[in-house]
């Protein structure tokens, strides 16, 4: 048995996975010409070109860039006019800005449970909270793997709901060869460092329809409507504006994603398929609707007492000490006080609060566009940790 590196053993790995962000040339030239062209924000041809290139690419007719995935959610959710007095359905395993936008609104987040199998949100949870003073439900698209949409459009549609996709995570995932971003009344990416498109920061709005998106561009302007002039603020507003800079790293970077994401899909599935092995894992399912998958992180179950650890804390730090980038994810939504005493928990969110507590590791998508025998150290590293508690 080997000595684990936690414990002062050689560790299964030294060197780094790939470096991210990356760019190349590609980024150096839009950018300078985004410089020598100008303007650098309002009025950017870059600007104009990345949202119409990214919306086309999601199968979205609008898009409408911003500062971060934040503020697309809180844009996105004041266009579909939520506000005082409304419930907007939530999982309760995801970033805090899904529930902080819609308080951000003067609107109650209702905290549902999720899918054990993709820790995606559960569309009878969703059904079993929904009141006379719900107004729109936000699937998450957690790791890059579409939530149930069929389920969640067919529930909207029913109970005249609206329907906001958080793609934060999810830049080019599909849900039966529709592309995230087309499917709800709107959706909100992110462009933050850690993103499968990154211009350290950055956010956009997509949507199919062109009042929603009318109201969007207006509201990350100052609540201009620049049809009529600059100073001609036809509602309340915010500057959320995106800048030429930005614009242009993302163009290159959109050029690039069909084939990182590729990249990611087959390495996730070489590890679904050597995880699987071991006994005490259970990668997340993609299930056959999801017909890509982003893999902006790649999350794994384990069994972690099965490895001989009280805790996932210690499994976690254990994989990290053998040079296997990974964390323990997010804490379910209501376990920060602030929020919990803004929102409703009709019911147990025992799936969502076991994953943080006890299951779920994450792995970040830049390990995934290492090669095959980089990731043969991701086994090599859960096979040693197992092997360290074989009896
Ligand atoms: C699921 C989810 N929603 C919202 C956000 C917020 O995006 P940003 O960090 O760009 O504000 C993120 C990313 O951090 C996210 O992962």
């Amino acid at each position: 048995m080997q000595k684990l590196a936690v414990k002062g053993g050689e560790p299964v790995r030294r060197r780094p996975f790939p470096k991210w962000p990356f760019f190349d040339d590609e980024e150096v030239k839009e950018v300078l010409e985004a410089l020598r062209e100008g303007p650098w924000s309002a009025g950017s041809p870059k600007i104009k070109l990345f949202e119409e290139e990214f919306a086309s690419y999601h199968h979205a007719k609008y898009g409408v860039a911003c500062t971060s995935g934040s503020t697309a959610l809180f844009v996105a959710l004041k266009a579909l006019g939520v506000g005082v007095g409304d419930e907007v359905i939530v999982p309760a395993y995801t970033f805090l800005a899904t529930a902080t936008a819609v308080i951000d609104t003067g609107a109650k987040p209702v905290i549902v449970d999720v899918e054990p199998s993709t820790l995606n949100i559960s569309p009878a949870a969703a059904e079993a909270a929904i009141t006379e003073k719900t107004k729109c439900i936000v699937p998450v698209h957690l790791a890059g793997c579409p939530a149930d949409m069929d389920r969640v459009l067919e529930l909207a549609e029913e109970r005249g709901l609206r329907v906001l996709e958080d793609a934060a995570q999810a830049h080019g995932a599909e849900w039966r060869g529709r592309r995230v971003g087309s499917l709800g009344d709107l959706a909100a990416f992110s462009f933050y460092q850690s993103k499968n498109m990154t211009a350290g920061e950055g956010g956009i709005i997509t949507s199919n329809d062109e009042e929603l998106a009318y109201l969007a561009r207006s509201l990350v302007n100052v609540g201009r409507d620049v049809r009529k002039g600059w100073y001609e603020h036809v509602r309340y507003g915010w500057n959320f504006r995106m800048t030429a800079l930005q614009a242009a790293v993302l163009r290159a970077q959109l050029r690039r994603l069909s084939e990182l994401n590729r990249r990611r899909m087959m390495s996730a599935a070489y590890l679904d398929r050597r995880l699987s092995e071991i006994d005490g894992v259970k990668p997340l399912e993609r299930p056959e609707k999801a017909t890509a998958h982003s893999y902006h992180l790649y999350i794994v179950r384990v069994d972690v007492g099965r490895f001989g650890f009280s805790s996932k804390e210690e499994f976690v730090k254990a994989l990290n000490a053998e040079g296997i980038p990974c964390n323990a994810g997010y804490k379910p939504l209501q376990s920060y006080q602030f929020i919990a005493e803004r929102s409703r928990l009709p019911a147990s969110t025992h799936v969502a609060e076991r994953a943080s507590r006890d299951e779920a590791v994450w792995i970040p998508q830049y390990v995934l566009l290492a090669e095959k025998e980089d990731l043969e150290d991701v086994v090599k590293a859960f096979e040693k940790l197992r092997s360290n508690n074989s009896g």
